[in-house]
């Protein structure tokens, strides 16, 4: 029997218009622009205002685009994930409402929380579906409104957050392009240094949650740094071994994009030079489960049928993991 492959077959992304500069951060917090330049690689996020502006509203921009891009209409959808950390609300799923407001009336919808390796943890779920040969289209978004739950009186967190996401499609391959592997990793350990305390079924809202900013992401920066530095670097070299490519057979790795520095460490330890790597950190900063989408779709132009791609992340969990892919299309 021909084996079949999740092949991704599109790829949009989105973005809210306000930009948020280091420069307007210099008169919210104690900062600098040098400061966070230089430690980070952050330039501007994007943030997402307004009332009742939610996750769905990033997603949804996301998937109208891809459908439109792609020729494809909503009702053939057959499975739409969502990957947040910060969906509309703590339920219904923030994909049921994007499904909703697209019209994909035939698919099945729910929300993967993984943190920033969210999108990495649902495109190797989705791809199972796909492999299977259950199902022949299925859309994996990966989306976060950070301002959402970012406190910025704290300079170590809201310096690094913004919004945004984007939308690929998955579709059967039996030619051998599309998701060729992937390793994912967690240590629930890490929940120490990496957490929103209260909002949650431990510690539900109160009125002492919100006195005492527990509705916040709490990070100790360092601490996260040592993890994700070596376990994001760590993992990518791994699915480069298990799969025997060497750096010269990677046309593209595609970094989690948290901290230029990460990045960095990792396509070091890859053996990947830095015009390989797909960067967007200096406009959008951590926009959690929605940076890989939105490198892919900033980068899609320059990839091409067959390229090896490495996709790579590391979050709050901890989660992290390494996808490898093999790019289906040359983009119009
Ligand atoms: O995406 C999910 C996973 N998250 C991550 O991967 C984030 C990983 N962590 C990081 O990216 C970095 O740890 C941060 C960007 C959060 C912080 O950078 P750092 O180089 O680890 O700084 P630090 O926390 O060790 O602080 C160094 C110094 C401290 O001052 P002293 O004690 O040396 O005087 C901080 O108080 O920098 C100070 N500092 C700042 N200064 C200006 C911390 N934040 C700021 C700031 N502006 N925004």
């Amino acid at each position: 029997m021909t084996k079949i492959t999740a092949a991704i077959t599109g790829v949009h992304g989105w973005v809210p218009d306000y930009v948020l500069t280091n420069k307007e951060l210099e008169t919210m917090v104690e900062t600098n622009d040098e400061w966070i330049t230089s430690r980070t690689g952050i330039k501007e996020r994007r943030i997402l205002k307004g009332e009742n502006q939610g996750t769905s509203v990033i997603g949804t921009q996301a998937v109208k685009g891809l459908l439109e891009k792609t020729g494809n209409k909503a009702e053939d959808i057959d499975l739409l994930i969502c990957a947040t950390t910060t969906p509309d609300m703590l339920f219904p799923a923030t994909a049921n409402v994007i499904s909703n407001n697209v019209g994909a009336v035939n698919a099945f919808s729910y929300d993967l929380q993984a943190a920033c390796s969210g999108f990495i943890f649902a495109l190797s779920t989705a791809s199972q579906f796909i492999e299977t040969g259950k199902y022949k289209k299925v859309i994996v978004v990966g989306a976060d409104k950070m301002s959402s739950i970012i406190d910025y009186e704290d300079r170590q967190t809201c310096i690094i957050f913004g919004d945004g996401g984007g939308a690929v499609l998955l579709e059967p391959d039996t030619e051998g392009y599309g998701i060729k592997d992937s390793i994912l990793h967690t240590d629930g350990s890490g929940e120490q240094f990496l957490h929103m305390k209260a909002g949650g079924s431990r510690k539900p809202a109160s009125p002492e949650t919100l006195i005492a900013k527990e509705h916040y992401v709490y990070q100790e920066g360092s601490q996260v740094f040592k993890f994700a530095v070596t376990n994001m670097a760590e993992v990518a070299a791994d699915i480069m071994a298990k799969n025997n490519l060497v750096s010269d057979d990677v046309a593209w790795l595609v970094p989690h994009q948290a901290n230029k520095r990460i990045i960095d460490a990792t396509a070091k330890r890859m053996g990947v030079s830095s015009d390989k790597v797909m960067l967007n950190i200096h406009k959008y900063g951590n926009t959690t489960s929605g940076t890989i989408p939105l490198c892919l779709w900033e980068y899609e132009k320059q990839m091409k049928k067959g390229d090896n791609i490495i996709l790579a992340a590391f979050g709050g969990g901890f989660t992290w993991g390494s996808v490898y892919i093999k790019w289906a299309y040359d983009s119009k």
